[in-house]
């Protein structure tokens, strides 16, 4: 309700009918589950392609029970910020788990990956040194680059020769004292890994650090499941690794994994750490429950790989779009924001959830339909999903 009634029109109506006028307007699709377990979008039951559940443990028997047995242990908050007196056993025992998967001293929990990187970042560097970020690094990497005032230095999307180009110059100036490279390991939008033993190499003859964040490639990536440092066999080589709960590992939150004493420093020094009550029992019981069924279930990434590849294959005989992805992450390149909805909304009546994705999650004029894989989708439902992008995206001229 408009409370000033001289005012007709708010300024958050205007912004609301810019937005409108621009199809970038966003609004939440309703999702829900039927009494079999299935999932039904805005009233209609679908095939799910946009769950970044990858390995399908949200719903894990052994996930739901230790979240349940965590709730009637230790109630359903933390109550308090870590520091204050937040800080429980099942904190403290899901982070020893996370160092020993991550090969690393000690990791520190955050509420969220935007926390995360927002607070790991800011902490790190500040005014007097520099950040190097691929240019499609999550906004969250972004806006802890912001925050830090160190000097952002993003660099086109892979390329390491214009990073070492940048490297060089600010190293012959002399002008920043500690420098950082960050980087999406599985870049969210796009599906690619980012060229990361390149980017380790830059870092160590330029004497910088680096930080990969994991969040799409824990589970999936690597031959333990431990992402794109393991895949691209950089283990004990990037200083600051992020990863987050809420994807692979089925649950709510996230971590960073380092050497002890960067993680004591950042228990100190981070402001979303310190400034934020502590995750909920239940969720950290769950995601390290998930923990334990990615390390001992590796036929769920097998899965998942198997899904992977029938979803590449088909789509591929559509003649479809995908931008050169090597993972679970599929972008069907559409590019105008109309088109993107518009296809998304007929997809979505035919049976097939695909979110649509438009600027400024990716840059302009490359709005996409955002398909993800998971370890749980039948042959036969991957097979009804490609039957209907290939009829819905002829009729809407994305696919010829
Ligand atoms: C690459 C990447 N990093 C960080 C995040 C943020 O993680 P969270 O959802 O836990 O805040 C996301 C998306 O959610 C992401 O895609």
């Amino acid at each position: 309700m408009n409370p000033n009634p001289k005012v007709a029109r708010t300024p958050w109506t205007k912004a609301l009918e810019a937005l409108e006028r621009r199809s970038r307007r966003r609004s939440m699709r309703r999702v829900a589950l039927d009494d079999d377990g299935r999932w039904v979008v805005d009233g209609r039951p679908v095939i799910h392609l946009s769950s970044n559940d990858y390995l399908g443990l949200a719903r894990h028997p052994a996930v739901v029970e230790a979240a349940e047995e965590a709730l009637r242990r230790w109630g359903a908050s933390a109550s308090s910020a870590r520091l204050i007196a937040g800080n429980l056993e099942p904190h403290r025992s899901l982070e020893e788990a996370l160092a020993a998967f991550e090969g690393t001293e000690a990791a520190l929990l955050y509420s969220t990956g935007y926390m995360a990187n927002v607070g790991v970042v800011s902490a790190i560097v500040g005014q007097g040194d520099a950040v190097y970020s691929d240019a499609l690094s999550h906004a969250s990497l972004i806006d802890g680059c912001r925050l830090s005032g160190a000097e952002l230095r993003t660099y086109p999307h892979a390329d390491v020769d214009a990073l070492e180009a940048m490297l060089a110059e600010d190293e012959a100036s002399g002008k920043f004292r500690r420098r950082l490279i960050v980087t999406d390991g599985l870049f969210s939008m796009d599906g690619d890994v980012a060229p990361l033993a390149e980017l380790a190499a830059l870092k160590e003859r330029f004497g910088c650090w680096m930080l990969v964040d994991e969040a799409h490639a824990t589970g999936v990536l690597g031959e333990g499941g431990r992402g794109s440092i393991e895949q691209c066999g950089l283990s004990g080589r990037v200083e600051f690794i992020v990863g987050t709960l809420g994807k692979s590992l089925g649950s709510f939150g996230a971590y960073v994994a380092a050497e002890r004493d960067a993680i004591e420093y950042l228990l100190n020094r981070s402001r979303s750490f310190i400034f934020t009550t502590a995750l909920a029992p239940p969720v950290v019981a769950a995601a390290h429950a998930a923990l334990e069924v990615l390390e001992s279930e590796p036929e769920r990434r097998e899965r998942l790989w198997d899904n992977i590849r029938r979803m590449a294959r088909g789509l591929e005989a559509l003649g479809a779009e995908t931008l050169g992805t090597t993972t679970q992450i599929f972008p069907l390149l559409v590019g105008g924001d109309a088109e993107t909805m518009a296809l998304s909304d007929a997809l979505l009546e035919a049976g097939l959830f695909a979110q649509g994705i438009r600027p400024p999650t990716v840059p302009k004029g490359t709005a996409r339909l955002r398909l993800t894989v998971t370890a749980t989708l039948e042959a036969d439902e991957i097979g009804r999903a490609l039957d209907i992008l290939g009829e819905v995206g002829r009729e809407q001229g994305v696919i010829r």
